[in-house]
């Protein structure tokens, strides 16, 4: 079995953070996105994972993700050239998988589910497709199915204005070689993009079993920047153990689970957890956390930060942060602690608040 992970995709609705940076490389919990689904699938037992990517992006996802040695796996990279659709990043991965059955995984979906269950399911079946699907309570904005009695999909749907069901379509999908003449024969939608739900409707049509696998935990898609937020705040208290690496000064106070990288320095401040500080970060006169992620030498002044995400190199003084999203080697230097201001900043953006009479 081969696993697809899709992280090619504009991600325009992540704005300004994904010019600088792809959704699926942005840090939660210290960690990008995706390293969260390698993770996943490694420990299922699949080690072939193909990376969709887009052409522009390929340089940095070998530079970060590198070669899956990490998680005990291999990666090969396969670019797609437009973004095109979820069925398009399927097809253009073709030669890649070969003629294995598949696990596609959506590079910016973090799921709780064991997948070596979902694979364990699939092999004992005779269908051609296994579904995750997760209830919601709205599902015009995803993709929908619709079950008989005994859980077998009979009808998807992309966005539907008026769903059949309240199951959506997570992202993530078990495939046999069935689905290669289905892809094949695909014609774009109204929206230009060959979808993987007319894949999935294209099997059933043709008398293919299609499962479904109703997901019971957590399914955070991170496609927006509360998403992102939410995530990082979920994974922090989830994941982070209390571990202290780096100097706190007798004038400081650690609370709560807090990770602090080497060569990090804290002085006459308090930082509660759950906080993930990377390393050689300098933290003076100030409270950050709960609920933050600080990159690599992060440069924190006379602040209040909370439930936020400052990436690498940023440099931040004099202003209460909150909900904010800051890209790498951002400055911002503020007027005082007393205005709580929310931010998104993509990488290497500077933000001065000042009076113009005193100035
Ligand atoms: P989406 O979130 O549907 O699309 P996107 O990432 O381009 O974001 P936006 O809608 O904000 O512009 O994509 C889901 C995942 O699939 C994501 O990890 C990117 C990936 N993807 C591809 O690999 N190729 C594609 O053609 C598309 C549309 C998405």
């Amino acid at each position: 079995m081969k696993a697809l992970i899709l992280a090619a995709g504009e991600g325009t609705r992540l704005r300004p953070l994904t010019w600088a940076c792809p959704k699926q490389l942005l840090p939660l919990a210290g960690r990008p996105v995706v390293f969260y689904v390698i993770q996943k699938i490694a420990e299922a037992g699949i080690d072939d994972i193909g990376m969709v990517v887009s052409p522009n992006r390929e340089e940095e996802f070998r530079k970060v993700v590198g070669d899956g040695s990490e998680w005990g796996v291999k990666i090969d990279y396969v670019v797609q050239p437009e973004p095109l659709g979820l069925a398009h990043a399927v097809k253009v991965s073709r030669s890649f998988i070969n003629s294995s059955p598949f696990l596609l995984f959506l590079g910016d979906n973090l799921i709780e589910v064991e997948v070596a269950s979902l694979l364990s399911e699939f092999k004992n079946s005779v269908s051609d497709a296994l579904i995750l699907l997760k209830e919601v309570s709205d599902a015009r904005a995803f993709g929908v199915a619709e079950l008989d009695d005994q859980g077998k999909i009979v009808h998807v749907e992309e966005k539907p204005n008026k769903p059949r069901s309240n199951l959506a379509l997570v992202g993530v999908y078990l495939f046999s070689e069935a689905v290669w003449e289905i892809i094949e024969g695909l014609q774009p939608s109204s929206r230009g993009e060959l979808e993987i739900t007319d894949a999935i409707q294209g099997l059933i049509n043709r008398g293919r079993e299609v499962r479904s696998y109703i997901l019971p935990g957590r399914w955070l898609d991170v496609g927006q920047r509360n998403d992102l937020l939410l995530a990082n705040s979920l994974l922090l208290q989830d994941r982070i153990q209390p571990e202290i690496q780096g100097e706190v000064d007798s004038e400081s106070h650690i609370s709560g689970n807090v990770e602090m990288g080497g060569g990090t320095v804290v002085r006459e401040s308090n930082i509660e957890g759950p906080a993930f500080l990377g390393k050689d970060c300098e933290i003076i006169s100030s409270s950050v956390g709960p609920e933050v992620s600080l990159g690599a030498r992060v440069r924190i002044e006379g602040c209040l930060v909370e439930r936020s995400i400052i990436m690498e190199g940023c440099h931040i003084s004099r202003i209460h942060l909150k909900d904010s999203i800051l890209g790498r080697r951002a400055k911002v230097a503020g007027k005082g602690r007393n205005d709580c201001t929310r931010l998104t900043l993509t990488d290497d953006c500077q933000v001065e608040l000042w009076d113009s009479e005193t100035s």
